[in-house]
Formats: C-alpha cells, structure tokens, sequence
C-alpha cells in the first residue's frame, strides 16, 4: 500500500509554496511538510503560519529547512523562481528559472535520490525537461504540473456554461501550459456524451464561436488574474495537491501532466502535457487519446514551440 501519510518537500516559499504548502496541510494527505527556501526566514514565517493551522486540519509537521532537508520526501515540488509580470508570457522566464533550478536540483536529488519531483516553475514543460536532464531520474519519476489547471479551468467554463457539476464534464487542454496549449474538443463529455450529442439532447448551445471563446478565456486566464492581483496561486496549489494525491495514494489518476513523451503521436524528447496515468512512481503511461486532424496538428505546433523554448537553455 502506498505511503499515504508520507513526506512532502515544497522548494520555494513564495506564493504558490506557501499556498500549495497550505493547500497539502489542510488535505490531509501528508504527515510531514519541508518548506525551503534561500529565504530561509521567509520559509520559516511561511511554515509557522501553516502550523498554527493545523489544529483546524489533521496532524502534520510543518518545518522549514534547506535544499538537504528534502532526504526521504516521497515528492520534492520545485515552485522556486520568477514568476510572469502582467502582461508577460511565461516562455519569458525560462533563462532565470532554469539557472534557479540548477542550483536547486543537485542537492535534492543527492538528498533524496529515490524520491519524485514535480514542476511547478514555469515555463514549466521546459523546466521539466531540463529537470529530467539535470537529475537523471528517470523520465516517469520527474513530472511538470503541466495543464492539469488548464484543464481543470476548461471544466469550470464547461460547467458554467452547460449547468452541470464540473465534476461530470471531462475535458482536457493538451500541449504546451502556455499560449500554444490547445482543447481537445473531440474527446470532451458532459455526463459521458460527446458534446454534440449534450447540446442536442438538452438543446443548449455548441456553436463554435462559443466554444473558441472558452478555450481563448481558459488560455489568457493566467494572464487576466496577474493583471489584476499581481500573480496566480490558490488554483495551481489545488492542481499540485490532486497530482500529489494520486502518486501518495497510487491511484493510477489520469492527469494531464506534462511527462517526456516519447513516440506518442510521433513525437519525441520534448515534455508536454497528454493524458497520463499517475501513480505512486510517477508517470506510469501516456494515453495515446484519438484526436482530431486538427488537434494533432495543433499539438505538433505546440511541441514545437515547446523545443524553440528548450533548446534556448539547452
Ligand atoms: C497559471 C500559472 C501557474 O497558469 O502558469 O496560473
């Protein structure tokens, strides 16, 4: 039986650390947090804060620490570094952030050499390609949160859109987390129907231009909160806690993380987001989904300007 009440390491205590942080406490997943950050005072005030939480949750240990104090976390989560200004895309970030994950990445995996990292530092496909080549592990052990919130913010639209729990739309945002991700409209389904087939039965809209809309809102949504607070947080701490759900709980989810595929759809070496299944070793499989002509070439394009990204800092 997996380890569920395991060890989690948050590398970085800014605001989507600390939220994710926050957000593992309160699960109840884990029963131990490390929290590091070169601003050892700022992980500090960030782990206290939490721990005065938890007697609101069930028991955890909350600590600050370094790099080293990662050793036996069954996941060590890597949100250190800058993050997108209003306006800016977050290809953008990827010279300062893979240097900041340089020096991250040595003394994590030398402190814990068995454990798994997930990516959250953007532009995380690049990141987590980098990361698979800085720490060797194993491709399936190094995942990037990748459109897990993506898709996740499609089914909020959906949802909205149709009147129906989030819960039963199942849909999935594909490629790049940036501007070249794209909806895989063809798999999409509302209580199992394709989504024609919903429109048509309870006779609500489908039209195109509606659907564009919502893929177009979902794809700047990013972009429109920074414009308005200054940064995103709470929905990527609640993608990064499901994905650190289904490895502690070996539940063979499957997320649409962004994994290094290889061969799917004729692609290769390039870290992408496809539907996965996620267990307690990480990435397990990717499901080749049937896509649409259209789909497959949008997802070639965002492959590609994935590598323009990688092979920048390569
Ligand atoms: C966002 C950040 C996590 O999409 O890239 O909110």
């Amino acid at each position: 039986m997996a380890n569920e009440a395991g060890k989690v390491a948050v590398v970085g205590a800014g605001r989507v650390g600390s939220t994710f942080a926050y957000s593992l406490a309160a699960s109840g997943l884990v029963r131990e947090i490390v929290i590091a950050d070169m601003d050892l005072a700022r992980a500090e005030g960030e782990a206290m804060d939490i721990a005065q939480s938890v007697p609101f949750h069930r028991p955890v240990r909350i600590s600050a620490g370094g790099l080293a104090d990662a050793a036996g976390a069954v996941v060590t989560v890597i949100t250190a570094g800058a993050a997108q200004r209003p306006g800016e895309p977050r290809t953008a970030l990827v010279q300062r952030n893979v240097e900041a994950m340089r020096s991250i990445l040595d003394q994590v995996v030398s402190a814990n050499p068995d454990g798994l990292l997930l990516i959250a530092t953007n532009p995380v496909d690049a990141l987590t390609y980098a990361a698979i080549k800085m720490s060797r592990l194993p491709p399936g052990r190094v995942i990037g949160s990748g459109t897990v919130l993506d898709s996740a913010r499609l089914r909020a639209e959906l949802a909205a859109h149709y009147g129906v729990d989030a819960r039963n739309v199942h849909a999935y945002v594909l490629g790049e987390h940036g501007d070249s991700e794209f909806v895989a409209w063809s798999t999409a389904t509302v209580g199992n129907m394709r989504l024609e087939d919903y429109c048509v039965a309870t006779r609500t809209s489908c039209e195109p231009a509606q659907m564009e809309q919502i893929g177009e809102r979902v794809r700047r949504a990013a972009y429109e909160i920074i414009q308005r607070k200054g940064a995103t947080n709470f929905a990527i701490a609640a993608a990064l806690t499901r994905i650190i759900e289904a490895i502690l709980r070996d539940e063979q989810s499957v997320l649409t993380v962004s994994t290094l595929v290889q061969g799917e759809y004729g692609l290769q070496d390039v870290c992408l987001s496809l539907p996965a299944i996620v267990g307690r070793n990480g990435v397990q499989q990717v499901l080749p989904v049937p896509l649409a002509d259209g789909e497959l070439a949008a997802l070639r394009r965002s492959a590609e300007a994935i590598r323009g990204v990688t092979q920048r800092v390569a």
